[in-house]
């Protein structure tokens, strides 16, 4: 019997709760059973220029994979997340701004905001960008990146946000892949007291792109240094100033498309998801709502990126979509030392902090003392996401950093999903470390053996959805086959998440992590693949496999087996160099951890490699490696077990 581990549901969270208990269940079963009134309801908590009449129209039969909700509807996300606030909330903050130097911040009003959108908006309309256009933004954290977004949605035009941390390769790609005709940078930006040279990179990305699509770049001035300056390049400042700060608001359908942002799977270049207008921000303003119980007034902090999905959904649209306050951190926690978050906190009166179990865990290697700066008792609720959270780090997370006193919601979740799937509700949902709980309202998950039955009851198996939420991506941006194949093709009739679960007898959802070949390092997802074609990419490699083993503060680490070509001889100094390769080629969120020395890899007499047998050599589990027979050399594995670590 497992001990049982349980926080229930505080009387003072369920008193001011949205949701509380009866409300959860209620809601959970009408959202099931009647799906089209439950959803008909939820269309309130957003301003429509056209109310739908049609609900879900999905069908997720591997022939006609369609998703497709309220498209009848139309409306303007830039419209909900600013304009229909101004009678009320004018000079509420929206954004408060925390700059990555300590004395730096900004606190920008919905009133600010609506100008600062309207003129960045005029100014692409200047530049001839308009509806269905797609946008690339390579930025920092600084409110110019929330405008950017804003004004594309403000004018229809599809932004695609590609992570600061990414190298000019794989911007080039995702420029490539989406199109676009203009870029938005800045000069460089600033994290932890470095700079990065994100304009340098664009440069070097348009050079590599090998395409003319990007007609201009767009360049925000943030670091101050000198910068290379190209045709193309234009100054932001340069293009607000003097524009009107009134511009009106394209009215789009609720299925035309909002962004597109690449994630990266298990095989091939990463994946543009689309997700598009009325369903995306419905899910996202009520998902906010509902999961951080968020009440007018609460000052509301996702410690994340703008350039991955929590950024999008928990920093911008679902946040300003319900005119909150929204914290946007430009630096690093650890900067300039470990106490920031906490003294981040204390300086805005943060009620609700949403981070990652690898923040938690960074923290917590420096022992309870690390926060000692700080009080934090303005917190009242806080907030998990990217990857499962070990009941430890769930621990020192409540008992640290909330104090004992805050609630914990962890939430699942993924980018193809726009908004949380399996999360707790404060008032409702009573917690257990390390679970991210219950399904969200219309959300159906069910567990699969590999053969693809349903298990009951208590049981561990592959984690499919099986009916469509309005948040989830419609599509592969220029490949719906590969949208299909990915998704829908292994198992008929359901949505398959690429995530383990174990489900215990209470009905709670335990996430175990991906079963794909996708590694989870820092709450950051990479794919196995685009790491070993960059290792291959190397003169000095013939062959690389790439596996995640577990890693104390990253969750997962990259441990790389390198087959050397013939004429090249193992070094310390060739495993740095290949170190530096991979995170020149994508980031350095790839950069490998550990690098083994491989004369021969595992693989079966058809020439696949077993990972499954690389994956426990990494994680030292020596003794269960299985079995080993079907192998073309079965003398590899000694080998390599022999030479682990070198
Ligand atoms: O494996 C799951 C893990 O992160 C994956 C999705 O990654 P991404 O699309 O980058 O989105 C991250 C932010 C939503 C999932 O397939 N994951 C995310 N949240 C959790 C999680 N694993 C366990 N618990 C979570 N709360």
């Amino acid at each position: 019997m497992e001990k049982r581990d349980i926080y229930p549901v505080d009387e003072k969270t369920a008193e001011r709760a949205w949701i509380d208990r009866t409300q959860y269940e209620q809601m959970y079963r009408r959202s099931i059973e009647s799906p089209d009134a439950f959803w008909a309801d939820q269309l309130d908590q957003l301003d429509w220029a056209t109310r739908p009449t049609k609900m879900n129209e999905s069908s997720f039969k591997r022939d006609e994979v369609v998703i497709r909700w309220f498209a009848d509807g139309e409306l303007n996300a830039a419209y909900n997340c600013i304009d229909r606030h101004l009678d009320e909330r004018a000079d509420q903050v929206a954004i408060l701004w925390e700059g990555d130097d300590p004395s730096e911040s900004k606190r920008i009003t919905y009133r600010e905001l609506h100008a600062a959108v309207g003129k960045l908006a005029n100014g692409l309309k200047s530049l001839g960008v308009s509806r269905g256009d797609t946008v690339t933004l390579y930025m920092p954290m600084i409110p110019e990146a929330a405008y950017a977004m804003l004004a594309c949605a403000r004018i229809g035009a599809v932004h695609s946000v590609v992570f600061g941390g990414f190298s000019p390769d794989a911007l080039a790609g995702r420029i490539k892949d989406s199109g676009s005709k203009l870029v938005i940078t800045a000069d460089q930006s600033l994290r932890g007291g470095k700079r990065v040279p994100l304009k340098d990179n664009v440069d070097d990305a348009l050079t590599r792109a090998g395409t003319d699509c990007v007609e201009r770049v767009l360049v925000v001035q943030r670091g101050g240094d000198p910068i290379d300056w190209q045709e193309k390049d234009l100054w932001y400042h340069e293009l607000v100033e003097g524009q009107s700060s009134e511009c009106a608001v394209e009215t789009m359908n609720a299925e035309d498309p909002l962004f597109i942002l690449y994630t990266s799977g298990s095989t091939g270049t990463p994946k543009g998801l689309k997700h598009t207008t009325g369903g995306y921000l419905l899910f996202a303003a009520m998902t906010h709502r509902y999961v951080f119980d968020y009440h007018d007034g609460d000052i509301y902090w996702c410690a994340a990126d703008v350039g991955w999905i929590t950024g999008h959904t928990y920093i911008v649209y679902g946040p300003l979509a319900n005119g909150a306050t929204t914290l946007m951190f430009e630096g690093v926690p650890s900067y300039p030392d470990h106490g920031r978050l906490g003294e981040v906190i204390d300086k805005y009166g943060v009620n609700i902090l949403y981070t990652s179990p690898t923040m938690v865990r960074a923290l917590m290697a420096h022992g309870d003392q690390v926060l000692s700066t700080s009080r934090r008792d303005s917190l009242r609720l806080l907030g998990s996401v990217g990857e499962p959270i070990n009941p430890e780090a769930w621990h020192w997370f409540h008992r640290v950093v909330g104090n004992g006193r805050c609630p914990i919601v962890d939430t699942w979740w993924q980018t193809e999903s726009g908004g949380h799937l399996i999360t707790a509700l404060p008032g409702a949902i009573d917690l257990k470390p390390g679970s991210a709980t219950l399904p969200f309202f219309g959300v159906e998950p069910a567990l699969l053996d590999p053969e693809g039955r349903e298990l009951e009851g208590a049981a561990s198996g592959n984690l499919v959805i099986k009916r469509s939420w309005p948040g989830q991506a419609r599509t592969i941006w220029g490949d719906h086959e590969r949208f299909v194949t990915t998704y829908f093709s292994t198992y008929e009739g359901v949505y398959v998440s690429g995530d383990g679960c174990r489900r215990d007898e209470d009905g709670y959802y335990w996430i175990t992590g991906r079963i794909d070949d996708v590694l989870n390092v820092s709450g950051h997802r990479l794919g196995t693949a685009e790491i070993e074609s960059s290792l291959v990419a190397h003169e000095a490699v013939a062959e690389a496999a790439v596996v995640g083993y577990p890693h104390e503060v990253k969750g997962q680490g990259i441990y790389v087996y390198v087959t050397l070509n013939d004429d090249t001889a193992p070094s310390d100094e060739l495993k740095r160099a290949l170190i530096d390769w991979v995170r020149r080629d994508i980031g350095p969120i790839a950069k490998p951890d550990v690098i083994q020395w491989a004369p021969g890899l595992p693989k079966t007499r058809s020439g696949k490699i077993m990972r499954r047998i690389l994956r426990k050599i990494a994680a030292g589990e020596l003794d269960g490696l299985g079995d080993t027979s079907t192998l073309a050399d079965p003398g590899v594995v000694d080998e390599l077990i022999g030479s682990r670590g070198r």
